[in-house]
């Protein structure tokens, strides 16, 4: 099947193909000995796939195009701050050729007019031009991801036509804008303009920008997000020169156009996009390369100011634990409280980009229940980014809480929203949630705890039961101990026994399909299992194991299906007690499976 992206960028070339308008450069004689009709659209992914169309592979220089890599290296070698001495960063309306710097601040108005771009030429360090040459070269073939190489007639054309940019030069020497060798520097700036690219070479240099400054397929970290931010900022204001008014307007990308016919646009986070096609507007810009752009933008909605959604809250979904109970089987009187209380325990389940407006819309709607909560989990594990100000906020939300007495966690497995420092991390919902109970029971308990360790006679399957039957049932059972991790009854194993759990903790589990083990309920003094298979007989359908050192009562299947001829008031009774154990099991179910309580 054909790929409908492919399709459509096709579509958009073909759109275009026809457009004869513009003439080429001819200033540098060289430029103008091309193939007027050369034409190719590409589109690279931040994540590197490539659709190309037509001539993606037929070299041309690069042009001003260069100017926004030569700004980065020269941000990259000294700091914005050094940089911005040098160079502004405002928009001058003006050609891009224009001899004149800013009449207050004595700079090149900003890098991507030739003055700016001259001056940004000068602060590639190296010994020489050749070195400085060869500094920016390997620079740029990191962003393009191959080797690139100068183009040496229309370097040797420009440098005996460049009159313009030689005056420019002296002029910014004389303003102490560029130290030493004026002409060292207008030459290092006619050989970078010189340095050969395809237009599919131009996608990749584009997706790397719109990979925040890492090459999408070689993983190299070409230019820090920072800096690429910087010069995506400038490309946008002063890219295409005194046509970046209507370019913002129309197409809404930052962008930067060269004289040999290429357009280089980028959308950040989403896609590098690259033009060629020689002929130019009287701006300088391609006109087939502009009207490809625009068309693009418009047909893909690419636009950088398109408002996708309104800022939506980032929240999923949210639940009390009331609602979805932990797997940690609850005494009666335990669950009494956990019942009355437990809507004071929120979990939030939050999604997506967390960047500024979706965080505040949540950290709102915390804010609005917090003198209801006792406790706070926030589940981050559908969270894609996390932006710096989202984690300075839910940070400060979290202290906030605090000081009014609502603990707060993390469900963060892989420990990706979580500072570093922030020991209330859950890998999963049951874990956070099991917190959040025991944290609700120290609270509203009232001192309600399940004992740690019972015996036999006091525990509820056989508490009340006259001292005749009584007897009769403990002398049915066996006392088993075992060790931490020890299996107790293994999944499609035959029916075992019922089991009493008088002292320690045991946990049943099932295998999840994400390979991972889940656990099913986690047991205490006072609990029983293995009642189900005895009622219905079939196999055990899950581990279960014991968590810590764990004694238990054990009515083994011969013993308990001797009693209905032995004692059958008494096995009828005890039938009555199971049913209604299991009964309460299914009850915790329930409400996992009707709050969408996490399976996972
Ligand atoms: O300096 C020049 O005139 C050329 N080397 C580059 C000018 C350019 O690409 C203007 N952009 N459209």
């Amino acid at each position: 099947m054909r790929n409908v992206v492919e399709q459509l960028v096709e579509e958009v070339f073909d759109h275009c193909r026809n457009n004869q308008d513009g003439a080429p450069a001819d200033y540098i004689p060289e430029l103008a000995a091309v193939d007027l009709d050369s034409f190719a659209l590409c589109l690279a992914t931040s994540d590197g796939h490539l659709y190309a169309h037509g001539d993606a592979d037929r070299p041309f220089t690069i042009q001003s195009v260069s100017k926004p890599f030569t700004y980065a290296l020269a941000l990259s070698e000294h700091g914005m701050d050094a940089v911005a001495e040098r160079i502004d960063v405002e928009p001058s309306g003006e050609p891009f050729n224009e001899i004149s710097l800013d009449p207050v601040s004595g700079r090149p108005r900003n890098p991507m007019i030739n003055a700016g771009a001259i001056t940004a030429a000068a602060l590639i360090p190296g010994s020489d031009v050749a070195e400085r040459f060869e500094h920016l070269r390997s620079y740029y073939s990191r962003f393009a991801g191959r080797e690139l190489s100068l183009n040496e007639a229309v370097y040797t054309s420009e440098a005996r036509t460049g009159h313009r940019n030689r005056a420019i030069g002296h002029m910014l020497r004389s303003f102490d804008i560029v130290d030493g060798d004026p002409d060292e520097a207008v030459d290092l700036y006619f050989r970078q303009c010189s340095i050969d690219v395809t237009c599919r070479d131009l996608a990749m240099m584009a997706a790397t920008l719109a990979n925040n400054g890492r090459q999408p397929l070689t993983d190299d970290k070409v230019l820090d997000p920072e800096l690429t931010r910087r010069v995506l900022s400038v490309m946008t204001t002063c890219g295409m020169y005194d046509a970046a008014g209507d370019w913002v307007t129309a197409v809404g990308m930052p962008a930067k156009s060269g004289v040999s016919g290429c357009v280089l646009a980028v959308l950040p986070g989403q896609v590098g996009v690259a033009v060629f096609s020689p002929r130019l507007d009287q701006h300088g810009n391609s006109v087939r390369g502009v009207a490809a752009c625009r068309e693009l933008s418009r047909r893909l909605e690419l636009h950088f100011l398109r408002v996708t959604r309104e800022a939506r809250s980032t929240i999923r979904s949210s639940h009390g634990v009331d609602a979805v109970p932990s797997r940690q089987r609850r005494a009666p009187e335990e669950r009494a409280v956990l019942d009355r209380h437990g809507s004071r325990a929120r979990v939030y389940e939050l999604h997506g980009d967390l960047l500024f407006a979706g965080t505040e819309i949540a950290v709102r709607e915390i804010t609005a229940q917090s003198d209801n909560l006792d406790a706070l989990v926030l589940d981050v594990r559908r969270v894609d980014d996390v932006s710096a100000v989202a984690h300075r906020l839910l940070a400060r939300m979290r202290l906030a809480l605090a000081e009014q007495g609502c603990e707060s966690a993390l469900i963060d497995p892989e420990r990706r929203g979580t500072p570093a420092h922030d020991e209330r991390v859950f890998d999963d919902l049951d874990a956070a949630t099991q917190w959040c109970e025991d944290l609700l029971l120290e609270r509203h308990g009232g001192g309600v705890r399940i004992p740690t360790k019972i015996d036999l006679p006091a525990h509820p399957l056989l508490r009340g039961l006259g001292q005749t039957d009584q007897d009769h049932l403990i002398g049915e059972f066996a006392i088993r101990e075992y060790g931490m991790d020890e299996i107790v009854v293994q999944r499609g194993s035959p029916r075992s026994g019922l089991f009493l759990v008088l002292a320690g903790q045991v946990s049943t589990t099932l295998p999840g399909i994400d390979g991972a083990t889940h656990r099913v309920t986690t047991l205490g003094a006072g609990m029983s299992f293995g009642e189900i298979p005895m009622l219905v007989g079939g196999e055990i359908l899950a581990d279960t194991r014991a968590d810590t050192p764990t004694r238990l009562a054990v009515l083994s299947p011969d013993r308990f299906d001797r009693l209905t001829a032995a004692a059958p008031q008494l096995k009828l009774l005890l039938l009555e007690r199971l049913a209604a154990t299991a009964y309460g099991q299914l009850d915790s179910v329930f409400r996992i499976v009707a709050g969408q309580g996490d399976l996972g």
